[in-house]
């Protein structure tokens, strides 16, 4: 099982490609494993050193209506975000995914890292409640896209089937 994880995702391969090792690998970390705090730490961990141009990557879970930081990597980001508030609050509240090309133009964004321009925030919903949010930023504008989007739903999907 960990040889799949050890094993260096290919830094080349096209998009879809790399996304399916992901994957894969995901499936590989979480399978035998259900403590919560080590999948998501291990699952922040795999999107942080794997997809290129990303400086931040992690969860924030849902804590008496409030969204708490959880796993990640990158820098030291805020600790507590309510719903509705920045990218995550939004994404968290509508229960949808939120693309954000450019976040400087998005109210109420919240920078924990100046370096992040662009941002993707997928909730985590299990049995139909709201369990926290995946958070990918980007120092590039426009990093991610209906591709992206469409991975990281399924990143999110698998993740969820085993928490
Ligand atoms: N930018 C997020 C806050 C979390 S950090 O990016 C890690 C937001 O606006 O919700």
């Amino acid at each position: 099982m960990f040889s799949s994880v050890t094993t260096p995702l290919p830094d080349t391969a096209d998009k879809k490609t790399l996304y399916a090792e992901i994957h894969r690998a995901l499936q590989a970390l979480l399978t035998g494993e259900i403590d919560l705090i080590a999948n998501l730490a291990n699952a922040a961990a795999l999107l942080f050193w794997n997809l290129p141009t990303v400086n931040w990557a992690g969860f924030y879970l849902l804590k008496e209506q409030e969204l708490v930081l959880g796993p990640f990597q990158g820098k030291i980001a805020c600790v507590r975000i309510k719903l509705g508030q920045g990218v995550c609050g939004n994404a968290a509240e509508q229960r949808q995914t939120l693309v954000i090309s450019n976040v400087h133009e998005f109210p109420g964004h919240i920078a924990c890292d100046s370096v992040s321009n662009s941002e993707i925030v997928i909730p985590i919903i299990k049995n139909d409640a709201l369990v926290g949010v995946l958070d990918i930023d980007s120092p590039e504008f426009a990093r991610f896209d209906d591709s992206d989007k469409t991975e990281l739903q399924r990143f999110v999907q698998i993740l969820t089937a085993a928490i």
